[in-house]
């Protein structure tokens, strides 16, 4: 049977999505059910073509994200990660069958280096790879493969290994720089070579797959497009282990904004770009930085004085794109304390939030108390707000009353009331600072050994009356959780974000396994 991906036009590149696999395995981003099948649903509406849903072996949980998303998918491509064993890939296909376009991925790392892990020989190795991409197929018609660390495989072995998965019945071959240690010379190189030198790759599509180590992964994605690569694997605001994979937005505008020397096209809606960076951002914790191309705050902040002058004559001064093809709508000042419920639900929904009335009933009365508190709300506060009521809705443990003494003089002191499965529990503490008292208070009341990885303010707009986004990292026995919230008060903000932290401690240690999960790809199958 013929690849059906080749009929696409030469020209059209496959936007395959893997915040939900290889973004969401990054220590510290782990996902909810729900949150995984928003994302899903998110990336299917804006016309991501393949969406790696998930890893179904690692976990239940992750079996059940995937068949879920699997059976949710409107028009993209539902694909499972799967090792090179028979179980694995068993488990896998039980999971995205339920797709109308299911794809099985399975990969086995091929350098030195991996290939030392399971003590094969290289022949054993070429073996296990025609075995299991053979069951892969006699599954489903759509069969990914992956030789992990192929910019580090030898070349004779690397040809070697993709013409036996092409032979195997692969219908895609990715080619990933596992540790982003490529360049773009190399990857374009690499997959024009794999593309003339391997017989049978004209009825395959090969795909680039770059971590960003060393800040080369969007150019490198591109360079293996130049060399012929149909097929980009990429995450939202480039969400990853380490430093990151290629990010989405950044290889499907660079196609879009310099298509005269790029000349590819996607079927991506731009316009749903800062949306979705938005979610993901608040759903793994993992918040943009803010000089980040296309979705970062400053990305079409004009600061300097020349720039604005520039920008007031003509906005392509300084400006490469419209911060409305990415859709970033102007910041406005949305509502004041005034504001009734239909204009709040009006600007959730242009904002990307549609609720429920009991839901909107909820936040109405959190909006309330923050125009109450700030002068002018904006839709970054608004956001902040919804992403906190998001976070914090499966919490079993709340703050209540937090009251904090500090200044020069005196010890710092805090007074804090928890709710902790409903039953008020109270505690003093003193500490060095404000917020060192309040999370003292908080270790009173909830027994942990977690250590704090990282404490993290960031003000989500301009203004001394602006909320504070807070994130709180913890790490307790392997499991990595990460806890946000926001407020005018930098405390209570502090406070929130780590008893949410801990939330998600629970939740994970009720789970078991270090972080949530019995397997993880990096384990030899
Ligand atoms: O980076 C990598 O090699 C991967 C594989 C599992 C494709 O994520
Ligand atoms: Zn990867």
């Amino acid at each position: 049977m013929t690849n059906p991906e080749l009929n696409h036009d030469a020209s059209r590149v496959i936007i395959f999505d893997t915040t939900l696999r290889d973004g969401e395995q990054s220590p510290g981003a782990t996902m909810t059910h729900e949150e995984k099948l928003e994302i899903a649903a998110m990336l299917d509406e804006m016309g991501v073509d393949v969406i790696e849903a998930g890893f179904p072996i690692a976990s239940e949980g992750d079996f059940a994200a995937v068949s879920e998303i699997a059976k949710a998918a409107k028009s993209a491509t539902i694909c499972g990660l799967a090792r090179a064993n028979l179980r694995d890939i068993d488990r896998c296909w039980e999971a995205v069958r339920h797709a109308a376009s299911p794809r099985i991925h399975t990969f086995i790392g091929t350098s030195p280096l991996h290939r030392a892990i399971p003590n094969l020989t290289q022949d054993e190795m070429a073996e296990r790879i025609h075995e299991t991409v053979t069951h892969a197929r006699n599954l489903c018609d759509n069969v990914q493969w992956s030789p992990m660390d192929a910019t580090r495989t030898e070349w004779d072995y690397l040809a070697r290994v993709v013409e036996i998965a092409i032979r195997a019945g692969a219908t895609t071959i990715n080619v990933p720089d596992t540790v982003g240690y490529t360049a773009p010379n190399e990857s374009a190189e690499l997959i024009r070579r794999l593309i003339a030198e391997v017989p049978g790759a004209e009825d395959v599509i090969f795909a680039t797959h770059c971590h960003n180590d060393l800040g080369m992964a969007t150019a490198n994605s591109l360079a293996a497009v130049e060399g012929g690569a149909r097929q980009i694997e990429c995450t939202i605001n480039g969400l990853g282990e380490r430093a990151g994979n290629t990010a989405l937005e950044e290889v499907v505008m660079a196609m879009k904004v310099r298509h005269d020397i790029i000349p590819f096209t996607t079927g991506i809606d731009a316009t749903k770009l800062m949306t979705i960076s938005r979610r993901v951002a608040s759903v793994s914790g993992f918040p943009v930085q803010f000089n980040k191309a296309i979705v970062g705050k400053n990305a079409f902040a004009h600061e300097s004085g020349i720039h604005q002058d520039g920008m007031l004559k003509n906005a392509e001064t300084f400006e490469i794109m419209r911060p409305e093809d990415v859709g970033l709508t102007a910041t406005s000042l949305v509502l004041g304390k005034h504001s009734g419920r239909a204009a709040l639900r009006a600007k959730l929904k242009e904002l990307g939030y549609e609720l429920a009335d009991n839901q909107l009933a909820d936040v109405f009365v959190r909006f309330k108390a923050l125009a109450d508190r700030k002068k002018e709300v904006y839709d970054e506060d608004l956001v902040a707000l919804m992403q906190v009521e998001e976070r914090q809705a499966e919490d079993r443990i709340r703050v209540e009353h937090l009251r904090v003494v500090c200044g020069t003089e005196g010890p710092q002191e805090a007074s804090l009331r928890l709710s902790i499965d409903g039953s008020p529990q109270e505690a003093q503490a003193t500490g060095d600072g404000p917020v060192d008292a309040a999370f003292n208070a908080v270790k009173m009341l909830v027994t942990h050994r977690a250590k704090l990885q990282l404490y993290q303010v960031s003000a989500v707009t301009e203004g001394t009356d602006a909320q504070a986004t807070v994130t709180v990292r913890l790490e307790e026995d392997g499991r990595i959780v990460t806890g946000q919230s926001a407020d005018t008060d930098t405390v209570v903000a502090s406070v929130r974000a780590y008893v949410n932290a801990l939330n998600r401690l629970l939740m994970r240690r009720e789970k078991g396994g270090p972080d949530g999960r019995e397997i993880s790809y990096k384990d030899v199958g």
